[in-house]
């Protein structure tokens, strides 16, 4: 067949139905540099694999885009999770995820635990709920994935308990779950490899230095801004966290084993990104599906950019050796800023993350023992207003029954005057018909 073919093409030229080579050679470019487009934005995959069996593993945003994957892909690998969502694990919607998973994984060592990210109150719940444990609960793996972005033109927003949002829940909410889950990691036996997942992004190289901004203050506030900033700050303290597990001597004499990884999964397809191009509004949702094509080429797929958290969860040569090291495209890479280690900037904004953080604390424990008390007066006084009601029924049936008794009474003092009134009638006739007799 093909010696026919290529005869034929030598004698008689090119069939009649075969592109023009010009035209021919133009979209085999195009198709080859769309591919190429795509080959290059979808990542790198990883090849990295670890035992997971039994390990235990904490992760936070674990039911959406990246951290979902993640999740997936440790459990399918027998890892014990513990997804740390807003919702509480009664969640309908919760329960139906968690159970989709376990048959999927086959693993059937998958939870959840109320942590709200926004909260600093419900972080201390879970972690001291976590820590509170004799011997020390087994942690191999702390996952943080979860974050919020604000689309662009959005508005700055707080949290109930008065900071600003992004900050919160890319930063300070890391902060303080590291903080108190501290013991928990420096206290694993010395085999053990323990790891630490901070999800971070390629857009802190344009946030602004820690030292000279206002934080999220109002002055400055972009959304943009305020995310490229709690990714910065979130840098810099795992750097610092690195440094704080490092300085601490074991009782038993033996290295640190638990270590800082950072990722940069890359650009993705996910529900916050989809969220961020469409400025969360049904026109910019239209234009998304109009030009989905272009997402599909320039992004990843939540797979492929969860393959730099698969590969900073098992890649054995993560386990040894310095931690804090940062990971894109599955292999380590450089910060892309110097301050991202700087000593000073770090111990400023430990200090007053854990400044704020107490402040916000004593603040919000006044409200909630004021909330109590008030709460307490309503109920005593909703007590007392139930027990007045009942007296007063009580009042209102005696004086029911002695209302009735008290009727009963006339009611047969009546009778009897019936009764009298009666027998004087009959003595009546009977004097009458006597008199008549008489006569
Ligand atoms: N997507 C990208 O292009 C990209 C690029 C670079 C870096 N990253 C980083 O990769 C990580 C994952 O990104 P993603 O796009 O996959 O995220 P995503 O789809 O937006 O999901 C965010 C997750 O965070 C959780 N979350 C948000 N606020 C929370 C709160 N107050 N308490 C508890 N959980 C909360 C969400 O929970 P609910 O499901 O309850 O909302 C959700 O599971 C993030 O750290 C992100 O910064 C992403």
């Amino acid at each position: 067949m093909p010696i026919p073919f290529l005869l034929s093409l030598y004698f008689d030229g090119l069939p009649w139905w075969f592109p023009e080579p010009w035209r021919l050679a133009k979209f085999t470019t195009a198709a080859g540099a769309l591919a190429l487009t795509k080959w290059y934005s979808s990542g790198r995959r990883n090849t990295a694999e670890r035992n997971m069996h039994g390990r235990v593993v904490l992760i936070t945003g674990g039911t959406s885009g990246i951290g979902a994957v993640t999740a997936f892909e440790l459990a399918r690998r027998g890892a014990q999770i513990v997804l740390l969502t807003r919702q509480p694990p009664s969640d309908p919607f919760l329960v139906e995820y968690i159970d989709d998973m376990r048959k999927r994984t086959g693993n059937q060592l998958i939870y959840a635990e109320q942590v709200d990210l926004a909260s600093l109150h419900s972080i201390r719940q879970f972690a001291t709920r976590w820590i509170d444990n004799a011997p020390p609960r087994r942690l191999d793996m702390v996952v943080l994935c979860a974050s919020t972005l604000t689309p662009p033109g959005g508005r700055r927003t707080e949290t109930a308990e008065g900071l600003e949002t992004t900050w919160m829940v890319n930063y300070l909410a890391n902060f303080h779950l590291l903080g108190i889950l501290s013991p928990a990691l420096r206290a694993q036996p010395f085999d053990r490899d323990v790891r630490v997942v901070l999800t971070t992004c390629s857009s802190y190289i344009a946030s602004p230095r820690l030292d000279e901004a206002n934080k999220g203050g109002k002055d400055d506030w972009t959304p943009a801004r305020a995310y490229a900033r709690s990714k910065f700050a979130l840098m810099v303290f795992g750097r610092a966290f690195q440094k704080h597990l490092d300085a601490y001597k074991r009782p038993d004499g033996m290295p640190m084993n638990a270590r800082v990884v950072l990722v940069d999964p890359g650009y993705a397809r996910t529900p916050g990104m989809t969220r961020w191009l469409t400025r969360g509004s049904l026109l910019g949702l239209l234009g998304y599906m109009i030009f989905y094509i272009f997402a599909w080429l320039l992004l990843k797929s939540p797979y492929m950019a969860a393959q730099s958290l698969l590969y900073a969860a098992m890649e054995g040569s993560l386990g040894r050796g310095a931690g804090g090291r940062l990971i894109k495209e599955c292999m380590e890479v450089d910060t892309a800023r110097k301050d991202v280690d700087d000593e000073e900037v770090a111990k400023k904004l430990w200090e007053s993350s854990d400044n704020l953080i107490e402040k916000i604390e004593k603040q919000e424990a006044v409200k909630r023992a004021l909330a109590k008390k008030e709460q307490e007066k309503k109920e005593e006084e909703a007590k007392q207003a139930a027990q007045v009601e009942e007296i007063e029924a009580l009042i209102g049936t005696i004086k029911k029954g002695k209302a009735k008794e008290a009727q009963k009474k006339t009611g047969k003092t009546g009778e009897k005057n019936n009764n009298g009134n009666k027998s004087e009638k009959q003595n009546g006739k009977k004097a009458k018909s006597a008199a008549n007799d008489a006569s």
